[in-house]
């Protein structure tokens, strides 16, 4: 096959994958099996590799994602992206339609439509061709995520058909369906990382990846319910809407013309009712003018179209007994109220329980032991109680009262002037405590010991195996086995990765120190501050507070948490056990020792920034390190250069300019590691 034999036969391939790929993601109706489908993706593949001068950005093949975006670029919206005024019942209705029609001068026809919960995106196609997919950002300018929407399926690359305009743009919803979501989360909670709250935080959360591979990995999808342009080739938004479905575009099918608020409602009511039965979050209904010239009329306010309105359905609400309320005490003591609940359905599953945050909310709610409680789901994944039937109260019910002693350890309990919770001040022998530290301390972000689960961790520390975190490096299998549910041979997995996570480095064993208010960036910072723990526990306050990210609550906790003698005992033990308690900097010197020319950037912190040519991030991250450099992800004064890549962020520059920090582009780069 010569080379324009191989530029048809490819155009070919891209025209049926595209057809199917919207036949499978947006008509939901696939026309080929799974194994032909990869056929034509292989021999595409293949052929876009054998001529790379033929590989263009709105191939099928380029949907998997490609490297890693630095940062996203802002650009400007071309029509500002505005929200929508709310309509919270029927009147306010009544009233929006007498606007309009007043404006129109005789009855109106409106388009009603789902409002999608997730992230709105707008999308620029120029030439039948995605060109560029904006967030919404503050309305005005917006973050390019364009190589995250090419990841998404149901999102045309390409458009075909009839009145397609050369420059629109179309906006949507980019959505988590709710089975993807609850196996996203499912994957999370197992390998250690915080769940999402809901399916829209999800999405956005993963639009805003830098990386567009695991962007694909999460399967989102996208609704679109507006088109844009000069060109508009109908008179409707309708007609619009249905144009842009035959062009490729997810609509939803079950947009309705009505013709008066009797009919919207009904529309409303209908899907207020169903909306457990779509795989998706709705938050209620968008009610548009249909015709575009009166959309024009209308016009808009600062923040809001006039022809437009949201109606929001009220977040779902039932009402269940209250059967008692516990106290659960977490690593760092605080003490959190959690209500009990007679099991009932709410909005797609069984409530059990409920968050009551702090004290001062039982008071609020007035809650006693027995009522009939609303409970809601908000944006949390733990549903809340946001009132009492007081009509269903029985006199002789028991006021909820906050517990004085701590459920675990009977100490008195504390609350600190202007702080909501409650804490147990019995740091170093109240039980949750300890095994929370343990927990924290093995967690994946901190030393990432596999295999040791919270039961283990409480069942070794019940038995009296550990009693803190450094106990864990002095265990042998044989101590593990006879635990409930141990084999050898994951015993001897356990111990072996203890073993490992000595070579955890420094910056993540301070994080794993579990300091109250010292997270992972925090534990960063103090690492590339103090070159060891020494250094650290002998640091006073202003030294610590002279540091930019350091304020004075946590340097207070640093210097409380250094003043304990267990603790100290501790990172003695560690030391000891060979932990990173400081900063790796051997192969740096050995390698200024020799004269070689690995060190030529010894002792210098560096900011990776924008996108390289000859080198991916990770190689240069590994080049920095092995020339004895510190490779640091956020700006401080501290920063000896930034290595400039090409689309580097407007703010970042700016930082560095007003921090004095010099930029070496990828061409000085290499010259001074002497590779150019
Ligand atoms: S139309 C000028 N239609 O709701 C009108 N918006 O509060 C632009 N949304 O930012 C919006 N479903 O993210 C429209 N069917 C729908 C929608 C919808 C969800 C979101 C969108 C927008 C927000 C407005």
């Amino acid at each position: 096959m010569d080379r324009t034999e191989a530029s048809e036969r490819i155009e070919r391939l891209r025209r049926e994958i595209e057809t199917h790929n919207h036949s499978y993601y947006v008509l939901s109706k696939p026309l080929i099996s799974d194994s032909e489908f990869d056929q034509l993706m292989n021999e595409l593949e293949a052929l876009e590799k054998k001529y790379p001068d033929l590989l263009t950005p709105d191939s099928p093949t380029q949907r998997v994602g490609s490297d890693l975006t630095p940062e996203f670029i802002q650009y400007e919206h071309k029509y500002p992206m505005l929200s929508l005024g709310n309509i919270y019942n029927e009147e306010e209705l009544k009233a929006f339609c007498n606007r309009i029609e007043k404006i129109a001068g005789g009855p109106v026809e409106y388009v009603c439509e789902l409002k999608f919960d997730g992230v709105s995106i707008s999308l620029n196609y120029r030439n039948n061709s995605l060109f560029m997919a904006l967030t919404r950002g503050d309305g005005k300018t917006g973050d390019d995520v364009t190589r995250n929407i090419r990841t998404i399926k149901s999102i045309p690359l390409r458009v075909s058909g009839d009145n397609i305009p050369a420059d629109f743009v179309i906006r949507g919803e980019v959505l988590m369906s709710r089975p993807v979501f609850d196996r996203l989360n499912r994957e999370r909670i197992q390998a250690g990382l915080p769940a999402f709250a809901n399916p829209r935080n999800a999405a956005s959360g993963t639009l805003k990846l830098l990386d567009p591979k695991i962007v694909a990995s999460r399967r989102l999808d996208c609704m679109f319910y507006f088109l844009l342009g000069e060109d508009s080739p109908w008179e409707t938004h309708y007609q619009n809407l249905k144009q842009a479905a035959e062009w490729g575009f997810k609509i939803f099918e079950g947009i309705r013309i009505c013709r008066n608020s009797d009919e919207i409602m009904d529309f409303v009511k209908k899907w207020d009712e169903s909306r457990n039965d779509l795989t998706y979050d709705i938050d209620g209904i968008v009610i548009k003018v249909n015709s575009l010239a009166l959309q024009q009329k209308a016009g808009f306010t600062a923040k809001s179209p006039r022809w437009a309105g949201a109606f929001k359905f009220r977040a779902e609400q039932v009402t269940t007994r209250l059967l008692s309320v516990s106290f659960q005490v977490g690593r760092t003591g605080a003490v959190t109220p959690v209500a009990n609940l007679e099991p009932v359905f709410l909005a797609g599953s069984t409530v059990r329980r409920a968050s009551l945050h702090n004290a001062d909310q039982i008071e609020i709610l007035d809650l006693y032991i027995n009522d009939m409680v609303y409970v809601e789901k908000g944006g949390e994944i733990i549903p809340k109680i946001t009132g009492v039937d007081l009509s269903e109260r029985d006199k002789n019910n028991i006021k909820v009262t906050f517990i004085t002693n701590c459920p675990e350890c009977g100490t008195t309990l504390t609350r600190n002037e202007g702080e909501a919770n409650h804490f147990c001040p019995n740091y170093l022998h109240c039980p949750p405590q300890i095994t929370g530290r343990i927990e924290h301390f093995i967690s994946r972000r901190a030393m990432a010991v596999e295999g040791l689960g919270e039961e283990t961790v409480e069942l070794l520390f019940n038995r009296g195996l550990i009693r803190n975190f450094a106990d864990l490096y002095e265990l042998n299998a044989g101590q593990l086995v006879p635990l409930e549910r141990l084999g050898e041979k994951s015993a001897q997995n356990i111990i072996n990765s203890i073993r490992e996570s000595v070579g955890v480095p420094y910056h993540r064993v301070i994080f794993a120190l579990g300091i109250r208010h010292v997270g992972e960036t925090t534990a960063r910072t103090i690492a590339r501050n103090f070159r060891n723990i020494d250094e650290l526990m002998n640091a006073d306050f202003e030294t610590l507070t002279g540091i930019r990210e350091i304020g004075p609550r946590i340097a207070s906790s640093i210097i409380s948490y250094f003043r304990d003698d267990e603790n100290i005992d501790i990172i003695q033990r560690l030391k000891l056990f060979g932990l990173n308690l400081q900063e790796e900097e051997q192969e740096a010197r050995e390698g200024t020792q020799t004269g070689t020319k690995e060190a030529v950037l010894d002792g210098k912190s560096i900011v990776i920034s924008g996108v390289f040519r000859r080198h991916s991030r990770e190689e240069y991250r590994e080049i920095i390190e092995k020339s004895g450099g510190k490779n640091v992800t956020s700006l401080s004064s501290n920063t000896s250069f930034i290595l400039a890549g090409e689309k580097m962020g407007p703010s970042k520059r700016e930082k560095a300019e007003s921090l004095g920090i010099p930029l070496i582009s990828e061409k000085e780069f290499l010259e001074l590691i002497g590779e150019e």
